[in-house]
């Protein structure tokens, strides 16, 4: 066994039942999967605990378990160690990062701070511990408005890394806060041309959309909201047909919920070679081979430096009392 390019290499017999094996070890070592709502359906199945980024960070709280294995990308790895430096954090794949915490340098980030000293920082989670370390106030998708509106209408703010979700909930407060000019490229890919084309095939269908897409995509939706979010929305409506504009891996959880509704892929706009589907490759990096790889050999794991551990806690902490 090494591990070598960021996750273990090892030999697995082919007719190893993966699934039975994970469980396996997952009493051997009282360790926990969690998992986010963009994995795979197979690794969605074999979680302890599935959810949007906030849910994974609400519930890495009061875990009970020696080990946990988050599969997701990096950042949230690296949230769920912060709140658990006790406990070995693993992840299968060390190259599964973020191009939307990749787009927020921490050294550029203390720059902008810098420039504009009268501001409170408030960050998207999907940055990494540096950044959040330099941060007032983390938000997740689920409750940015919430922790915005906290803020009295006056207080200057900073918010990244995200532009979109930025220029929503500027769009949504009427406030004006300074936005990092960051941007998820599998969010920022959607086709407006396709998905209403989508709309007047399927004229019942409701758009619904994660505040990462564009501006005209969110205006051309029914709903906004973060993968939780579009899950309870569908609960709630009476439409039986959604055209699904976020990463393709919930469509895994919707159609385990509501069996009898209809979903239907936003398409992106197709770029020479970019493949014409939604799926953020640093989330698929992850497979049932890694995650069975990870849990035997308990590698890679997640480490952080205690000291700059605690300075990223307190803007989760603080966001983790503001959605009580
Ligand atoms: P959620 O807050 O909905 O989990 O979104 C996380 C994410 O990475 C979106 O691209
Ligand atoms: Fe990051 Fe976008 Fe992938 Fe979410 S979908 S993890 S924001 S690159």
């Amino acid at each position: 066994m090494t591990v070598e390019n960021g996750y273990v290499q090892a030999e697995i017999d082919p007719n190893l039942n993966l699934v039975a094996e994970i469980n396996k070890l997952k009493k051997e070592k009282n360790a926990v999967i969690m998992a986010h709502y963009y994995q795979t359906g197979d690794i969605q199945d074999i979680a302890d605990v599935i959810g949007d980024s906030l849910a994974l960070a609400q519930k890495a709280v009061n875990i009970d378990a020696d080990i946990i294995l988050l599969a997701g990308v990096h950042f949230m790895g690296e949230t769920v160690k912060v709140l658990n430096m006790d406990k070995k954090v693993l992840v299968p794949d060390l190259n599964a990062g973020c191009s939307l915490a990749d787009s927020c340098k921490a050294a550029d980030l203390k720059k902008f701070i810098d420039e504009h000293p009268d501001h409170t920082v408030v960050s998207y989670v999907n940055t990494t511990a540096e950044v959040k370390a330099l941060t007032d106030v983390v938000v997740t998708s689920s409750n940015a408005l919430k922790v915005v509106n906290s803020f009295p209408a006056d207080q200057k703010i900073i918010f990244g890394p995200d532009r979109n979700l930025g220029s929503y909930i500027n769009a949504q407060t009427g406030r004006n806060m300074l936005l990092w000019n960051g941007a998820c490229h599998v969010h920022e890919r959607f086709s407006l041309e396709q998905i209403l084309a989508l709309k007047k095939a399927n004229p019942g269908a409701e758009i619904i959309c994660h505040p990462e897409c564009k501006r005209p995509i969110v205006l051309a939706s029914d709903f906004v909201g973060s993968t939780a979010a579009l899950l309870s929305h569908i609960n709630n409506s009476s439409a039986d047909t959604f055209i699904v504009a976020t990463e393709e891996g919930i469509l895994h959880q919707m159609k385990l919920s509501f069996p009898d509704k209809n979903f239907i892929p936003a398409p992106p706009e197709t770029e020479t070679g970019m493949c014409g589907c939604n799926n953020c490759e640093y989330m698929k990096l992850n497979t049932l081979q890694k995650l069975y790889l990870t849990l035997k050999y308990e590698l890679p794991e997640i480490t952080l430096d205690p000291d700059l551990a605690a300075k990223a806690r307190k803007p989760i902490d603080a966001m983790l009392e503001l959605s009580k």
